[in-house]
């Protein structure tokens, strides 16, 4: 009997739409191929929620992810709700939506395709091999820290982290380490901030526990600089949650197309594969934008909470061979384009490499 998955499905604003297509079109292929079975439900979060039902964040979207395996998520946010009072805007539903699946661990892998070597704005010797693993605290610090407010003429936030935040997130980022090249740089900003300070002892007493990985620290402006003077010295990244959201834009950029990059959020209930990438509102409805990222994160749930192995495997050697032979989405097409794509193409090109 096949295995059955129910999977939430928030395609969000913008490109979402179209590029939870592909990642479902390559999900449907792999059901054929490896006996899964995948039931899709939709769910609005975001701008089209507001648009919906005047919230960003209904009710059905919480507890309809809750009770799924796993939740695919395309992106949210534009110029339209720009304007909107910040409890009315798409970014007001995410982080309440982060904060009610307890993902507290973001995973955002930053990883140079061979094949796209040339479309870093890095040298190719620089960024050649780099395979960074982001680890991001998601659902603390600055982003939630009380008190917070504005007035006329005053704005404040509290970065606030416990040591059992800091605690978990740092058990998964050593866990990670363990199976990669068993390496942690911690980031924080601990010659200045109290609670980077407290971040700093805490790691390094989770540390001890892990003696086979080798920890090292390193200042959040260092960081932002060494990632770009030599990203090859990391491999995982333990950091906080605005450090983290900033870092992640930064080694993104290694691999040169935002376009490309998955993650995953992890924590103590539904987990959410989603694009680093935003909505992307200048380009939507072409069918120019890239669904790799998107079908990567696919692949991250298969192989994070779903434990398919092999369906991730295909997903990511199909990705990986279609850049090789030369299809490109339109973000990448003067990087040795053999042929330009759309966006549902590169689905069915993908598709088509899994079923071979
Ligand atoms: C990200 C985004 C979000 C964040 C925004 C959209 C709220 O930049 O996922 O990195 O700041 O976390
Ligand atoms: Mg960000």
């Amino acid at each position: 009997m096949s295995k059955n998955y129910n999977i939430s499905v928030i395609k969000g604003d913008g490109i979402g739409v179209e590029i939870v297509d592909e990642a479902i079109k390559v999900l449907k292929t792999i059901e054929d191929k490896f006996d899964i079975k995948f039931n899709f439900k939709d769910y609005l979060m975001g701008g089209c929620a507001i648009d919906a039902t005047g919230n960003p964040l209904p009710d059905e979207t919480i507890s309809g992810v809750l009770n799924s395996d796993a939740c695919l998520f395309g992106a949210i946010g534009g110029p339209k709700w720009d304007k909107n009072p910040r409890e009315l805007r798409p970014e007001s539903g995410l982080l309440r939506f982060r904060k009610e699946m307890g993902v507290f661990a973001n995973l955002r892998p930053a990883v140079v395709y061979d094949e796209l070597i040339d479309a870093s704005s890095l040298k190719p010797e620089i960024i050649k091999g780099v395979d960074i693993m982001v680890v991001r605290e998601l659902i603390g610090g600055i982003y939630f820290g009380e008190p917070k407010g504005k007035t006329q003429d005053k704005g404040w936030n509290t970065m606030v982290y416990t040591v059992e935040e800091i605690e978990r997130i740092t058990h998964v980022a050593f866990k990670l380490a363990m199976k990669r090249d068993k390496r942690i740089c911690s980031i924080d900003k601990a010659n200045v901030l109290d609670v980077s300070q407290l971040w700093r002892d805490t790691v390094e007493k989770i540390a001890t526990q892990y003696p086979e990985v080798e920890l090292s620290h390193m200042y959040v402006d260092n960081a932002a600089m060494q990632l770009i003077a030599n990203p090859k010295q990391f491999d995982v990244m333990l950091t906080g949650n605005i450090f983290g959201d900033i870092l992640s834009d930064e080694a993104s950029m290694l691999s040169g197309s935002i376009g490309l990059l998955p993650s995953a959020s992890t924590g103590l209930k539904t987990a959410v594969y989603e694009p680093i990438h935003g909505s992307a509102p200048d380009i939507t409805g072409l069918g120019i934008a890239n669904p790799i990222a998107t079908i990567s994160s696919a692949s991250m749930m298969l192989r994070y909470s779903l434990n398919e192995e092999k369906a991730a495997d295909a997903i990511d050697t199909a990705v990986k061979k279609a850049l090789k032979d030369g299809y490109r989405t339109k973000d990448l097409a003067q990087f040795d384009a053999k042929e330009v794509v759309s966006t549902s193409q590169m689905g069915d090109i993908i598709s088509k490499i899994i079923n071979n």
